[in-house]
């Protein structure tokens, strides 16, 4: 049958369905959000952000998502494992279609990714030392201890290109909890707007500029290279501070693909529940006009990644 989804969380559980087929059978007309047992409200957190709402905006481009991303370099993983003395349990929040979850299961025994939706999920691969939980926005210390782990049993959370859209508080003391003392480690790592050459740039910068009514303001974190984003945590050993430090990915894409990278950002898909087509037909004029292939159909896009890292250490909550 068909699920109805609940209009607040979305939720795709099976306890949700339950309440949907209840629904259908009374055949009384209730909002859903009264119905919904996955245990989610839309809430407010610190400076009136909803946190359920920035965790909706990836549910409808998983697909576009798990095909446009890019992944990490071995450089950004090989630094960071080397700050983590064992190296047993990741915990990888935001795992969205395990663009980091992929790399991290080959230097970590066993790699729990976690996302609040399961649509991000279905698309991630699947390998034998990796499991994925789709979680609510804001764990609970009793679902952080059902779902990932016992307290200060993990050696590394890592959180790709999702850190700005998490509650930081709320966030910050289940890391502390859940980390390994003092040695437990936390790495997040966003990436800006992708670069290829200077005249490509110079048009897609003019899109951009031109998205920015569709993004939500925390994007500006992203901007902003994660110099401004709270991280209360301790240098690791070896570094005097807790970064931006900078990294850079590449991927081959045609002209399809990068579409299709854009079609993943959540400010398209905002901009197209309002009605409007970022990559209308001017746009993609512009584009074609501009977008030299560097052979085999292909061009060389790069992404600079901004990674914060540190350790829980003495971390209280402050
Ligand atoms: C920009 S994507 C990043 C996905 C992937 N880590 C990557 O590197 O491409 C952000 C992901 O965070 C998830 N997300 C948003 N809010 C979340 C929250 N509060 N808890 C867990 N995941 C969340 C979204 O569903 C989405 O899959």
């Amino acid at each position: 049958m068909d699920h109805y989804g609940c209009k607040v969380c979305e939720c795709t559980s099976n306890k949700e369905q339950t309440s949907c087929i209840l629904v259908m059978v009374v055949g009384t007309i209730i909002h859903m959000a009264t119905l919904c047992v996955c245990g989610e409200r839309e809430r407010e957190g610190g400076g009136g952000v909803n946190y359920r709402k920035m965790a909706n905006l990836f549910l409808k481009q998983a697909k576009q998502y798990s095909v446009a991303r890019p992944g990490y370099p071995q450089q950004l993983f090989d630094f960071i494992a080397s700050k983590t003395p064992t190296h047993d349990v990741v915990w990888d929040v935001g795992t969205g279609s395990g663009q980091a979850a992929i790399s991290l299961a080959n230097i970590y025994k066993s790699v729990i990714g976690t996302d609040t939706s399961s649509k991000q999920l279905e698309f991630a691969p699947k390998l034998p030392n990796v499991r994925y939980e789709c979680t609510s926005p804001n764990l609970s210390i009793s679902e952080l201890e059902e779902k990932i782990g016992t307290e200060s049993s993990v050696d590394l959370v890592t959180v790709a290109q999702a850190l700005h859209w998490l509650d930081h508080d709320t966030f910050y003391n289940q890391v502390k909890w859940i980390l390994k003392k003092p040695s437990g480690i936390i790495a997040a790592w966003c990436y800006t707007i992708p670069k290829t050459d200077d005249e490509f740039n110079h048009v897609f910068h003019k899109f951009y500029s031109e998205s920015k009514p569709y993004w939500d303001s925390l994007r500006g974190l992203v901007d902003d290279k994660y110099t401004s984003i709270k991280f209360p945590f301790d240098p690791v050993d070896g570094c005097d501070h807790t970064g931006p430090f900078e990294f850079q990915t590449e991927k081959l894409m045609n002209l399809g693909e990068f579409c299709a990278y854009i079609r993943s950002w959540s400010a398209y898909q905002t901009a197209k529940d309002q009605g409007v087509e970022l990559l209308n037909d001017g746009v993609i004029e512009e584009f074609t006009k501009a977008w030299k292939e560097d052979g085999n159909g292909q061009k060389s896009v790069t992404y600079p990644v901004y990674l914060r890292i540190g350790k829980v250490g003495k971390y209280l909550n402050n």
